[in-house]
């Protein structure tokens, strides 16, 4: 694989139109319809270039990687560790091999509370994490706190400020709510808990396809996020984690390419980041997810946030004037997700009819069922945006909703 494969293209993609004619399935009918994508908190689609990665890596490269003395191999081998570099470079990690390439999100927090956490250590989380960010430590027998989420959907920082304390071992929040939206004020839980020595976890599942993040600038300790949330394949992500820390910790599977040398009695580890890497890995995705990387290196952050921003600005406003809807998450800083309940409508009825005029939403708990509790709802319907939507369908799916809602009363 030569230097050029994760290029920058020369100029930064503005236009939505010009964004479209890259996702192939934007032009796909569903039950007679045109496709209106609205479930990409859920997973966004792929771009042609992501797509031809995958199967280009197929036709031309495929080998098993790392210790192979053959072409195939060091090509594969190359192909993903350049695309690691592109994972680095990005999110601007200081070193490649703070980028540990995990399954997604779930695998990187399920890495760190199997090897940075014990039994009894005392986490914080809050009461608006997805269950990837709940049950882990639960499995890891942690003291677990969890600081209140207020009614408009903002974390309430009185209650994380009086929680935290220098008997923390860990921070684990997410950096934007799946279901509420909301964007938390990392920043300052960074600040806070690095004056008490307490280290931070952030779930970037969400915050990773509306927001660039540079780790380094934002001075987190390990950053979670999935690929396929941003443009790229499943079953692929990373873990970032500062070198430091990544070092001390205790590898978390076992198996081969994670290993200096094995005897009966004794097994050395490999150096990072390949400790955290046992067993083939899903090379074709992690080549792919380069692809990705590359795709976003190539569009207009500034625009995109702001396209995202006027169609949730505009979906709000046109959904507030329908009687009965009522928002779940209004907090002052959000990012492209609309939930909202309709009183005398389930939202699987909802989801479902919606469906029927070629409109995805997600519906349910959303994996965030104890934030369900706190709103004492059992579901939402949810609109979730990304930057290749635009004002006509969230016109056509409101259109859509009113009359879903005149046929379900
Ligand atoms: C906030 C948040 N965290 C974690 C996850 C889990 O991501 P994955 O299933 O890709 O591991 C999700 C997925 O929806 C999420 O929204």
């Amino acid at each position: 694989m030569n230097e050029n494969c994760f290029d920058t293209p020369a100029t930064l993609k503005n236009s939505v139109h010009d964004i479209r004619k890259d996702f192939p399935i934007l032009n796909t009918q569903v039950n007679g319809k045109n496709l209106v994508y609205f479930d990409n908190g859920a997973s966004s689609q792929k771009p042609q270039a992501v797509i031809d990665s995958i199967s280009n890596y197929y036709s031309t490269m495929h080998a098993n990687i790392h210790r192979g003395v053959h072409t195939l191999s060091q090509r594969a081998t190359q192909a993903y560790e350049d695309a690691r570099v592109a994972v680095q470079t990005y999110f601007n990690a200081a070193h490649s091999e703070e980028i540990i390439i995990t399954r997604g999100t779930t695998e990187a927090i399920n890495l760190v509370a199997h090897s940075f956490v014990k039994k009894g250590d005392e986490v914080l989380i809050s009461g608006m994490e997805h269950h990837s960010n709940i049950v882990p430590w639960q499995l890891a027998e942690v003291n677990l706190k969890v600081v209140k989420v207020k009614d408009n959907g903002e974390l309430d920082m009185d209650d994380f400020k009086s929680k935290l304390s220098a008997n923390t071992k860990l921070v684990a929040i997410t950096h934007v709510s799946n279901t509420l939206g909301t964007i938390n004020p990392v920043e300052e839980i960074i600040a806070l808990a690095h004056q008490l020595g307490v280290k931070v976890l952030l779930d970037g599942a969400q915050a990773v396809p509306h927001i660039k993040v540079d780790v380094q600038k934002l001075d987190c300790d390990f950053y979670a996020f999935s690929a396929h949330k941003m443009y790229g394949p499943t079953g692929i992500g990373a873990l970032y984690g500062k070198k430091d820390l990544l070092n001390a910790m205790p590898p978390y599977q076992g198996g081969g390419d994670m290993i200096k040398q094995v005897t009966f009695e004794k097994t050395t580890y490999n150096d990072l980041p390949h400790k955290f890497e046992a067993g083939t890995p899903a090379i074709s995705e992690g080549i792919a997810f380069g692809a990705a990387i590359s795709y976003l290196n190539g569009i207009d952050w500034t625009w995109a946030a702001q396209h995202e921003h006027e169609l949730l600005a505009y979906a709000t406003e046109e959904i507030k004037k329908i009687e009965g809807v009522k928002i779940i998450g209004e907090a002052v800083h959000k990012a492209g997700v609309l939930s909202f309940v309709i009183e005398g409508v389930h939202h699987y009825d909802l989801g479902t009819l919606l469906d029927q005029m070629g409109i995805a939403i997600r519906t349910g708990h959303h994996c965030t069922e104890p934030l369900m509790q706190r709103f004492g709802i059992t579901g939402t319907a949810r609109a979730s945006f990304a930057i290749y939507n635009t004002k006509e369908e969230v016109q056509i799916f409101i259109d859509a909703l009113k009359r879903a809602i005149k046929m379900l009363k």
